[in-house]
């Protein structure tokens, strides 16, 4: 009975009305867990209102928040959240919910704005993710089997501003839906680059589905693609974001689908292993095209550009399947890759995601000093064309080379630079 009044007297107090349009803020009543606080607000807030956690507090969000479908809302994080630090706990909420990746926060619907805090101590969501990849480390390498997703968004129409994320235990925001604006959000995992206790596997920064995407000016430091597109999306821009460790602004192909009209352009990369990259299967299939990387501004990056149709797991194989004239693949064409400058890192490349022999990210026979790398497979994969690469390396005075095999393309194909495994030379 003292739940139910403080609940309700949380609502009462916490909800104001004003020409339609309500402020509902997030009461900080239970110590344990102000999830269920959410919950109540959502009956009454979720249409045109705005969901408020206030600045100043710092909520404990104990259970994951189905936000359910939301008409014109904004969901305002001026407070801090925090996820138990607790693995067992979360893992068991996780568990029990059927699935190994239950998102810890599910919001659908349309107009929907996603705002965080600019006040650099406030508005962060604290995973204590790195207790996370320390225990993974120690019991299951690559990242514990039973983890929650961070976000999982469908919804349309709808902007994700100015938030930050503190230590991710795994995947970050995942988005469906149509029209997105996505900008000045900041997704930081602390670790150290040397040591490989603390690898966040999996981190991936903005995993992108749906169409119309703007994504720009955002940061992230992770430690797995920072942003990636998936089989289904179209007509996306990223633009002049920020990407520090990490596997790049890619594009991947986990499962049958089209993807038509990406440009990442203007990104920073600093320390990262991937800069533009394609990964797809062998067996899949869909059409992949109007694709650009553009723009790139690189600092000790292992592999500036990497197009693979013979992407593998790890953690399933040790090499791909070999290719035959059977093999088939995703179609990927009408590729513009443009305007690299800086140096790739050939003093010490890689980083501390590779526990397969060989490493899944070694290219076999590859220098480690290519700005472009294309492993593509025959009959699929046409009109690719690079220009403007100038890159250098971090060792100074080595030669950039390049990794292009003329059979896996159609003949006569110009891709910008002699198609060798060697010296990069404009054509
Ligand atoms: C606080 O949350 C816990 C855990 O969800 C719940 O068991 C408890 O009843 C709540 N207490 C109040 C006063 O709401
Ligand atoms: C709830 O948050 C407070 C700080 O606001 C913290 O001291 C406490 O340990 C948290 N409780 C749980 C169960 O996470
Ligand atoms: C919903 O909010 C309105 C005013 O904003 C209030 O009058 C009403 O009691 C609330 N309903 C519930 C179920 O809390
Ligand atoms: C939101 O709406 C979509 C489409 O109407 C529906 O499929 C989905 O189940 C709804 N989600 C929730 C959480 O109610
Ligand atoms: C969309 O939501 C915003 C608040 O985030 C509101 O100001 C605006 O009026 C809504 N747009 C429509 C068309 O209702
Ligand atoms: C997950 O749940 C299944 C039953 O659904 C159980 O057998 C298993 O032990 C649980 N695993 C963990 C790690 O809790
Ligand atoms: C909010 O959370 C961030 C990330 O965990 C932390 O650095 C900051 O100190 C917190 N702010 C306050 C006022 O506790
Ligand atoms: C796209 O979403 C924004 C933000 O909600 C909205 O202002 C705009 O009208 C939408 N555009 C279209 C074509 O629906
Ligand atoms: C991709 O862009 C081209 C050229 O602008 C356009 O014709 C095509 O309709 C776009 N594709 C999609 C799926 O919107
Ligand atoms: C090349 O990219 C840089 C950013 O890395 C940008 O400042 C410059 O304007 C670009 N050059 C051209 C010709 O687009
Ligand atoms: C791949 O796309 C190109 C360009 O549209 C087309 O010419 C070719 O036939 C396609 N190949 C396959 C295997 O679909
Ligand atoms: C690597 O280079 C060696 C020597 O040139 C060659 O025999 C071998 O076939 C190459 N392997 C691959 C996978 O390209």
């Amino acid at each position: 009975m003292m739940r139910v009044l403080s609940l309700v007297a949380g609502l009462i107090v916490g909800t104001s009305s004003a020409a339609g349009w309500k402020t509902c803020t997030v009461p900080r009543t239970n110590l344990t867990d102000d999830s269920l606080a959410v919950n109540a607000l959502l009956a009454n807030c979720s249409k045109d209102a705005t969901i408020l956690f206030e600045a100043g507090k710092t909520y404990n969000i104990s259970t994951p928040i189905n936000f359910g479908n939301l008409t014109n809302v904004e969901i305002s994080f001026q407070g801090n959240l925090t996820v138990p630090k607790n693995i067992p706990y979360i893992q068991n909420i996780v568990n029990s919910s059927g699935v190994f990746h239950l998102a810890w926060f599910t919001i659908g619907g349309t107009n929907v704005t996603l705002n965080g805090n600019t006040d650099p101590n406030w508005g962060w969501v604290e995973w204590h993710g790195d207790r996370w990849w320390l225990a993974s480390g120690l019991t299951h390498p690559g990242g514990l089997l039973i983890r929650p997703y961070g976000w999982t968004l469908e919804f349309s129409n709808s902007v994700i501003k100015n938030m930050k994320v503190s230590n991710p235990i795994a995947w970050n925001f995942q988005t469906g839906g149509d029209n997105l604006t996505i900008h000045n959000n900041r997704v930081e995992c602390q670790y150290p680059l040397d040591n490989p206790d603390y690898f966040p596997f999996n981190t991936d920064g903005f995993n992108l589905n749906g169409s119309n995407i703007y994504i720009h000016d955002n940061w992230v430091k992770n430690g797995d693609d920072c942003i990636v597109v998936n089989a289904g999306a179209s007509n996306i821009v990223a633009k002049n974001n920020y990407c520090e460790g990490g596997h790049g602004n890619s594009i991947q192909l986990q499962q049958n689908g089209s993807i038509s009209n990406v440009t990442f352009s203007g990104t920073t990369f600093v320390n990262s292993l991937y800069g533009g990259r394609f990964k797809s299967y062998q067996g899949l299939s869909g059409q992949i095209s109007g694709i650009t990387w553009e723009n790139f501004k690189m600092t000790n990056v292992s592999l500036p550009l990497y197009l693979t149709q013979n992407y593998y797991d790890q953690e399933i194989s040790s090499a791909p399947p070999a290719v035959t004239p059977s093999t088939v693949t995703t179609n990927l064409t009408n590729v513009r890759i443009a305007n690299f400058t800086g140096t790739i890192n050939d003093v010490n490349p890689g980083d501390n995601s590779c526990l397969s022999v060989p490493c899944w990210y070694n290219v076999v026979n590859a220098t480690k000093t290519e700005a472009l790398i294309f492993d593509l497979i025959q009959g699929y994969a046409s009109d690719i064309h690079a220009s403007d690469i100038d890159m250098s390396t971090v060792s100074g005075g080595r030669t950039i080379d390049i990794f292009c095999t003329p059979s896996e393309l159609p003949s006569g194909t110009n891709v910008g630079y002699q198609c060798v495994k060697g010296p990069l030379v404009p054509t």
